[in-house]
């Protein structure tokens, strides 16, 4: 088959958050296999970009209203990321540093779709699936059954996985011009709630809609930030398949990223290296438990009551453990977290911004992670923690609840809570630390997360099933032309 992944992001081309791993693994994953998965994303100013050579296979001209654009499609020459890989340049729009965060980004990702379209529409074959992921690329699917330059893309199937539904990419009906003239009939694809809604949309319209867990699904259904009676009336054409990790790029045997590298036979050893040297680097006590939270400090991760959390464990357990904290989100979060350091002193250290190396450290140094995240539609860190020997402590919502289970429980080897409040955290907080005790019980719980299975094996079969299912029927062969000559 093959199989053109569209997206906003891809690691290590550009990455923002989990929707980078996720498409810069399930490809190769894919092609593993034996198809060809391709991904098609907007060039942005990226390291990557400058560091590689590309050639150019495409040059096109298109429009989003009145504004006309040219844009270039480039590949990189050597396929090093196990899949073709070609970024769309539109001059002006996309060529930027960051992904996300311009006050035109509703110019820049539907000039985008479009182009992206406008390409694969003068291709002599079609692919055999069209895959968008989120609602950057969410258009794809109505821009090909309902914009009358491209309907005779329509036979295409696409596939829309939901990343994270909470960003929809509303934009008001007075942008309708920015699409390719479209039957006017089908406003109703367009529409969620008197706007235009690329993530309904593309729910809408896509042949199949996935979800990156299970339970994320069912909560879809009661809350998905206006989306709910969507997800409830869309309920058939919707599964949930659990993303998988890229073991080649999480492996803390051969991590590029670490220094030092260890094994289920020598993670006492190996954590305490990597944990030696973060407590060196900010300087935290070596023989407290740690205890990190890595990610975007916005609400959905529940990032705005960890300083509450922080102090009032503090206060109520005690100096007993050190926090390390990565990451960048809302400016007043940061702002808490930074000034926690003077409450702190020792035991707490704190980093602004995006660093991929420190978070590598991080996850093979750390003896606990924290995610009291309040929406969790998979979460990918808790399973690099795991597969670093690093134990997680989850609220239970979405992917986590899929893949975490308390260590009381049968088979368990988490901390799981059931609210993302500061008193959940805070016991959650007290139960590490009294675990943290219990040397056995860690190393036992240690080595039964690092031999648990988070690779992609299961979960990109589960795909290549879905996509079966929407090919054509093949004609069928008659026998005797189906079977090989024997002489
Ligand atoms: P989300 O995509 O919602 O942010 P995920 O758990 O799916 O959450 O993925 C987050 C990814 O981004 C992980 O690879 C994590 O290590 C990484 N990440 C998040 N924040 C940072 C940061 N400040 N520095 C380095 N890596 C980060
Ligand atoms: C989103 C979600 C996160 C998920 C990631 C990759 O960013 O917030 O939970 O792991 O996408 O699918």
């Amino acid at each position: 088959m093959e199989i053109i992944h569209v997206s906003a992001e891809c690691y290590p081309v550009a990455k923002a958050g989990g929707l980078g791993d996720i498409v810069g693994a399930l490809p190769k994953y894919q092609n593993e296999l034996g198809h060809v998965a391709k991904v098609v994303m907007p060039m942005y100013k990226t390291k990557f970009l400058l560091d590689n050579v590309w050639d150019v296979v495409h040059k096109g001209r298109t429009n989003i209203g009145d504004y006309w654009f040219d844009y270039t499609i480039i590949k990189e020459q050597t396929n090093k990321l196990g899949f073709d890989l070609y970024l769309v340049d539109i001059n002006g729009l996309l060529d930027r540093e960051k992904v996300y965060g311009y006050d035109d980004d509703t110019e820049r990702f539907t000039a985008f779709q479009v182009a992206v379209v406008d390409w694969i529409a003068v291709w002599a074959h079609h692919p055999d699936v069209i895959h968008v992921h989120d609602h950057h690329t969410g258009l794809i699917p109505f821009i090909i059954k309902h914009c009358y330059k491209y309907q005779h893309l329509h036979k295409i199937p696409t596939v829309l996985t939901i990343h994270n539904a909470q960003y929809q990419g509303t934009m008001g009906w007075d942008r309708s011009f920015l699409l390719p003239p479209w039957d006017s009939w089908k406003w109703g694809m367009l529409d969620w709630k008197n706007n235009i809604n690329p993530l309904a949309s593309g729910i809408k319209c896509a042949w199949k809609v996935t979800t990156v867990s299970m339970s994320y699904l069912d909560e879809l259904r009661q809350s998905a930030n206006g989306l709910e009676a969507l997800f409830e009336y869309e309920r058939g054409k919707c599964m949930g398949i659990l993303n998988g990790i890229d073991t080649e790029v999480w492996d803390p045997q051969k991590d590029t990223y670490l220094q030092e590298h260890f094994s289920v036979e020598t993670v006492t050893e190996g954590k305490a290296n990597s944990k030696r040297r973060l407590c060196e680097t900010f300087d935290l006590d070596f023989n407290k438990p740690l205890i990190v939270f890595i990610g975007r400090l916005v609400g959905e991760k529940g990032a705005d009551i960890l300083p509450a959390a922080i102090s009032d464990s503090y206060y109520y357990i005690g100096r007993k453990m050190n926090f390390l904290i990565l990451g960048s989100g809302f400016p007043d979060v940061e702002t808490q977290l930074a000034s926690l350091q003077k409450l702190a002193q020792k035991d707490y250290s704190v980093y602004i911004g995006y660093n991929e190396s420190l978070s590598h450290l991080m996850y093979a140094g750390a003896d606990f992670l924290l995610m009291p995240s309040r929406v969790e539609p998979c979460g990918l860190n808790q399973m690099y923690a795991m597969r670093y020997g690093t134990i997680p402590m989850v609220r239970r919502t979405g992917g986590l609840k899929d893949t975490v289970i308390d260590y009381g429980e049968k088979n368990g080897y988490g901390i799981v809570y059931n609210w993302a409040s500061v008193g959940d955290i805070t016991h959650g907080i007290w139960r590490a630390v009294d675990l943290f005790e219990d040397k056995e019980k860690i190393m036992e719980i240690r080595e039964k997360m690092m031999r648990l299975d988070f690779s992609w094996q299961h979960s990109v079969q589960q795909y290549l099933n879905l996509y079966e299912g929407l090919l054509p029927e093949k004609e069928a062969v008659p026998e005797a032309e189906s079977k090989p000559d024997k002489k």
